[in-house]
């Protein structure tokens, strides 16, 4: 199980400090929204010269028209990072174009397809997707694995059963992580590092616990030496 950090900082500087002090740990760092519609590209690049080797996770979650998101994630490439992420829901054609855009070679970055957002209680979720998170989440994920995406944000939770109905190779990553039973915030299905280890969770995605704290480096080294 490898661990990603999410830079959800209000600031750059504080983003960067965050990054510099965690530069000796083989983690993912995962750049957002927030981040990402502050400080564009320059943060990409920042974190590359901060740890050549620190891997990049872009989160922006792609939906649109099947041309517009395989236009995006062609971009996307070209900026270097090694995984980025698009919503299952957006359709299979959708999720095949971006694949078949993004071509067979080795160094095209990773795509994740988000099933159900780790914010979604069961109500919350039926009242747009018209069914339950399981049985959703499962057939988002067959989906994306039948058109070659490499994995999927998922909760902990449904993590095993999507490995079971796929291939154990392909991808889960997690957020909603509270490694030590720290406060769920906004989060509805949160799990800690067992249960994310029980279910052979592949990527665990830590924000609010590790950007928040008093002493992030410690809760790394905390956290790393639990996986
Ligand atoms: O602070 P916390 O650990 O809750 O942060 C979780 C991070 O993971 C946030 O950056 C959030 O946008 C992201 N995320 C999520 N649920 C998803 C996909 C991404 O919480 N399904």
């Amino acid at each position: 199980m490898e661990l990603c950090v999410a830079l959800d900082h209000e600031e750059f500087s504080k983003n960067i400090a965050l990054a510099k002090e965690l530069r000796e740990f083989d983690i993912w760092m995962k750049v957002g929204f927030r981040s990402f519609l502050r400080d564009g590209r320059a943060i990409i690049d920042e974190l590359k010269s901060i740890n050549p080797n620190f891997k990049l996770f872009l989160d922006l979650k792609l939906y649109d028209i099947p041309n517009t998101m395989a236009d995006a994630a062609q971009e996307i490439a070209k900026m270097g990072v090694d995984m980025f992420n698009i919503h299952a829901s957006s359709g299979k054609k959708a999720m095949q174009t971006v694949m078949e855009r993004l071509g067979e070679g080795d160094d095209r970055p990773l795509v994740l397809a988000v099933t159900a957002l780790t914010s979604f209680d069961e109500d919350s979720f039926k009242e747009i997707y018209g069914d339950s998170i399981d049985a959703k989440a499962a057939q988002f994920a067959k989906e994306a694995y039948r058109v070659g995406v490499d994995g999927v944000v998922c909760s902990a939770f449904e993590s095993r059963d999507i490995k079971l109905s796929t291939n154990d190779s392909f991808l889960t990553l997690t957020p909603g992580i509270r490694p030590f039973g720290e406060s769920s915030d906004d989060q509805k299905r949160v799990a800690d590092l067992n249960l994310a280890k029980e279910q052979s969770v592949d990527i665990i995605v830590v924000g609010r616990p590790i950007y928040k704290a008093d002493k992030p480096r410690e809760v790394v080294e905390r956290i790393l030496s639990n996986l």
